[in-house]
């Protein structure tokens, strides 16, 4: 369908909010955010467990090896206790494509939420993102999931470009 000039120029310019400054704790919080240690997997398997019901002890035994272009950040609460994890990748899909920073994974304690600990690991995320020479980051959410929607539009992400497809294939 045709635009007409008058639509077209009523139509107003994306505003992106720029990702934010590296890691900056809320008031009277204190998050300390590392990278991960084979230390700290009983606690990401036993949290991922409780947030998605299944244990993965291989999948996450792999996942905390160092791979290139991948930051697994752990966030510790003021009492050096284990609050959550966050896991970036830096991908370009297409040939051709600029590379981004991929959120591929944020999870936080139940009990440590509405702190900050999600922000900080966000944070840290954008700032190794930032290091690298990356200039934008990405995500993919379940549409359904209200907190992480949420969540991720606090930080600053819109809707992106894409649009995911999908199709069930008959045995
Ligand atoms: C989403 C998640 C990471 C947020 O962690 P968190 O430590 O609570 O986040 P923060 O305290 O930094 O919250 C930042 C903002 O997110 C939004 N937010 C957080 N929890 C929210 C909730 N329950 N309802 C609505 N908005 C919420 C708020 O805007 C909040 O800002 P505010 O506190 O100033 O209002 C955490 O809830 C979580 O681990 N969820 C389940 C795991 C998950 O679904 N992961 C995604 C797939 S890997």
């Amino acid at each position: 369908m045709a635009v007409e000039k008058r639509d077209r120029d009523r139509r107003p310019t994306p505003r992106r909010k720029p990702a934010p400054a590296p890691a900056q704790p809320r008031e009277g919080a204190t998050i300390r955010l590392r990278d991960v240690a084979t230390a700290d997997l009983p606690e990401i398997i036993d949290l991922d467990r409780r947030l998605t019901g299944e244990a993965k002890p291989a999948y996450w035994k792999a996942g905390v090896a160092p791979q290139p272009d991948r930051f697994f950040l752990v966030a510790e609460s003021a009492n050096g206790g284990f609050a959550g994890f966050a896991i970036g990748e830096i991908r370009a899909w297409e040939f051709g494509s600029p590379p981004v920073g991929w959120i591929f994974a944020i999870q936080v304690d139940p009990d440590l939420r509405q702190a900050g600990v999600g922000t900080a690991l966000f944070d840290g995320l954008c700032a190794r993102f930032r290091t690298a020479g990356i200039g934008l980051v990405r995500t993919m959410v379940n549409r359904r999931d209200h907190l992480i929607l949420s969540f991720f539009r606090t930080q600053g992400l819109t809707a992106g470009p894409s649009l995911e497809l999908e199709m069930e294939l008959e045995p």
